[in-house]
């Protein structure tokens, strides 16, 4: 394949970063490998397949092939990697779970570079509460071998602590499950409805081997079930037509779904603390969000086109923590808490964290409010970022929930 930049319209502009010859490069093999998909499936395969190969097709994908995603030199930044504070508010809850549970074993999901397992352990440490064992489900060898090395050299005391599981534990697990920015990195299907018919998105090839879209009739029960609900949520916000002639496109994240279900499947007691963007089913489908969620990131650049440089950006779709919620419930998890991650943090832990810094201490106490503005500030993370607590077994009762507690808006 040629070594020029792809076909691509708004990445054409300025001040989109170039990407370089070696990353063409390998976002072609990744572009051969989808191509190779669509053939042998006859001509086409679902987004979510796309999605699922462009994102972790083994040694090629985007979190599977040692690219530098995260922080400041990679494509998006997260909460854990913005500062320690976030992770040692969520270890604070976790001591508070532990507590009224008597749980012992942490479940990190998808840890990323590690960052968030290293500080949460340190804050434990510091509260004297160190759990029994940290465990971590990594689907990418890559990130696990890099959560790996950094925990050996960041604190290589607590190391024996750290398993690393191939998959879910068995049932009955007892344990605290924890994920921040998990479910959003889980390939989705994507819906369009036109006036009164619902189709499912689909990847097809044209003449030049390029990617192109398909729709069909939708065959999954489930997605057919949730193209009912969002045209019944248009219909109560008398809105089904907003603007005539409009297509409605969005998505629907069933592995998210399936993920919880199968959780609360394993769980015999326990807590899930997940943190993520999204929203309520009603502001996840409300008319006007008629573009869908669907974001790709490529070098902190913005931008809504998945067939660009497969396997060389993220893409990733908003979390609708209502079906969330409702998989949760369906399988005998409690639904204990949902709130913004501005509320979580502020009630659970980062006033008291914060109270000794030294204003004296300019660059320290500079950086420290930079960092309290990215996590909270509503046009930062504050607003977007949800965390939901569930639960199986006792009840639980966080101190972070309780400046507000938003779910019966789910
Ligand atoms: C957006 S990143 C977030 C990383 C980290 N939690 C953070 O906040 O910086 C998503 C992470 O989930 C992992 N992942 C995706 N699907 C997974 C799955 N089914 N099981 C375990 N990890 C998964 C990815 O490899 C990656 O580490």
């Amino acid at each position: 394949m040629p070594t020029e930049p792809p076909r691509s319209s708004k990445k054409a502009s300025d001040t989109f970063p170039q990407p370089s010859a070696e990353a063409i490069a390998h976002s072609n093999k990744v572009k051969e490998r989808i191509i190779a998909a669509i053939e042998s499936a006859g001509g086409k395969i679902s987004f979510e397949a796309y999605m699922n190969l462009a994102l972790y097709a083994p040694g090629l994908g985007y979190y599977s092939a040692g690219l530098k995603k995260f922080g400041r030199l990679g494509d998006f930044i997260t909460a854990p990697e913005i500062s320690p504070l976030f992770s040692q508010c969520l270890a604070i809850q976790c001591r508070h779970i532990m507590q009224q549970s008597g749980l012992s074993t942490l479940l990190e999901v998808g840890a990323g570079s590690g960052i968030m397992a290293i500080d949460i352990m340190q804050e434990l440490e510091r509260q004297d509460s160190l759990p029994e064992q940290y465990l971590i489900l990594e689907l990418s060898a890559d990130l696990r071998d890099r959560q790996q090395k950094a925990i050996e050299d960041k604190i290589p005391h607590l190391a024996s602590r750290f398993h690393w599981l191939d998959q879910l534990p068995a049932r009955p697990f007892n344990g605290i499950v924890i994920a921040n920015e998990l479910l959003d990195a889980l390939p989705v299907h994507l819906l369009r409805l036109s006036g009164t018919q619902s189709f499912e998105r689909f990847v097809a090839l044209d003449k030049e081997q390029e990617f192109i879209w398909q729709d069909q009739s939708i065959e999954e029960p489930r997605l057919n079930t949730i193209a009912d609900e969002v045209r019944d949520i248009h219909l109560s916000m008398q809105t089904l037509n907003d603007k005539p002639g409009q297509d409605y496109i969005t998505e629907v994240n069933l592995l998210a779904m399936d993920w919880i279900s199968s959780i609360a499947d394993i769980m015999e007691q326990g807590a899930v603390l997940l943190v993520d963007y999204g929203y309520t089913a009603r502001e996840y489908y409300h008319p006007q969000r008629f573009m869908g969620t669907l974001m790709c990131h490529y070098q902190h650049h913005r931008h809504d086109d998945p067939f660009y440089l497969p396997g060389m950006q993220d893409i990733t779709a908003h979390i609708n923590f209502s079906h969330i919620a409702r998989s949760a419930e369906a399988t005998g998890l409690t639904l204990c808490g949902f709130t913004t991650q501005a509320h979580f943090l502020m009630a659970g832990g980062l006033v008291e964290l914060t109270r000794d810094l030294d204003p004296e201490d300019v660059v320290h106490f500079t950086e420290t409010a930079r960092q309290i503005k990215m996590l909270t500030l509503p046009e930062e993370m504050g607003e977007l970022f949800k965390v939901i607590l569930l639960a199986k077994g006792k009840p639980l009762s966080l101190p972070a929930f309780q400046f507000q507690d938003f779910s019966q808006r789910l």
